[in-house]
């Protein structure tokens, strides 16, 4: 694993929003996964900005994003799909019809996880997946548990994730309680993958990382089997 160490949120958003952007100057029509939550809300300003500056352009790439609570509108402004188009398709050249996020009005989820498993194989996989990682070790919403599951499909949030979640909705009840994310295997379809920590609460979840042990009951471990994944961190994170 590659480390980035920036002394702060601001320079960790940054070198990600470069990362992206050398990604989009080398392969124009890329395919970009893209990730949701606190962490990268700033590295999407930084693209923006990059793009107002005539620094890159986003009108030949296609993104798919993680996941997405299920059930849940689009026009819900704690849906994923709302969340994207605020912080950055809304505000760059992108095509709206080249951006993918999982469906959370699906009628059926699992034909759902389906649709968007195939889909992802159908673009060919995805140049540069932008990560995240929740306390528990989730990364999408691939909880912990004695099995993880390769393709997208329709989870079970766990409690942990509810209550660390809670805090984008009016309170914890109304956190929807399942979700759709691409599996372990769709990640790992990813040729290169970029994880973002910032923060002193990730701490414990950066150190399992560290330890090199693979673990389902901490996904973000398998990480460390996949070859090309850059950790781009605060400094706070690895005291
Ligand atoms: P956060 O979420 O960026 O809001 O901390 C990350 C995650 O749960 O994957």
């Amino acid at each position: 694993m590659n480390i980035v160490v920036c002394k702060n949120y601001d320079e960790m958003s940054l070198r990600a929003a470069k990362i992206v952007a050398a990604q989009i100057k080398e392969k124009p029509n890329c395919v970009l996964g893209l990730a949701t939550g606190s962490t990268p809300e700033g590295m999407y300003a930084d693209l923006v900005k990059m793009y107002k500056n005539g620094e890159v352009s986003f009108k030949e790439v296609t993104s798919v994003n993680l996941d997405e609570y299920y059930p849940i509108a689009p026009t819900n402004d704690q849906s994923y799909r709302y969340f994207m188009n605020q912080h950055l398709f809304d505000h760059v050249d992108i095509d709206k019809a080249n951006t993918n996020v999982p469906d959370g009005t699906a009628g059926d989820p699992v034909a759902e996880g389906k649709r968007y498993e195939e889909l992802i194989s159908a673009l060919g996989g995805i140049d540069l997946q932008v990560l995240g990682i929740g306390r528990n070790g989730h990364i999408g919403f691939n909880e912990p548990d004695s099995k993880l599951i390769l393709d997208t499909h329709v989870t079970d949030l766990t409690e942990s994730t509810i209550s660390a979640n809670a805090r984008f909705f009016a309170s914890a009840n109304q956190v929807p309680r399942q979700a759709l994310t691409m599996g372990i295997g769709s990640i790992f379809k990813a040729k290169k993958i970029i994880l973002m920590v910032s923060g002193v609460e990730k701490k414990a979840a950066v150190s399992a990382l560290f330890e090199r042990n693979v673990d389902t009951n901490f996904p973000a471990t398998m990480l460390n089997l996949h070859p090309d994944v850059t950790l781009v961190c605060t400094a706070d994170v690895l005291d």
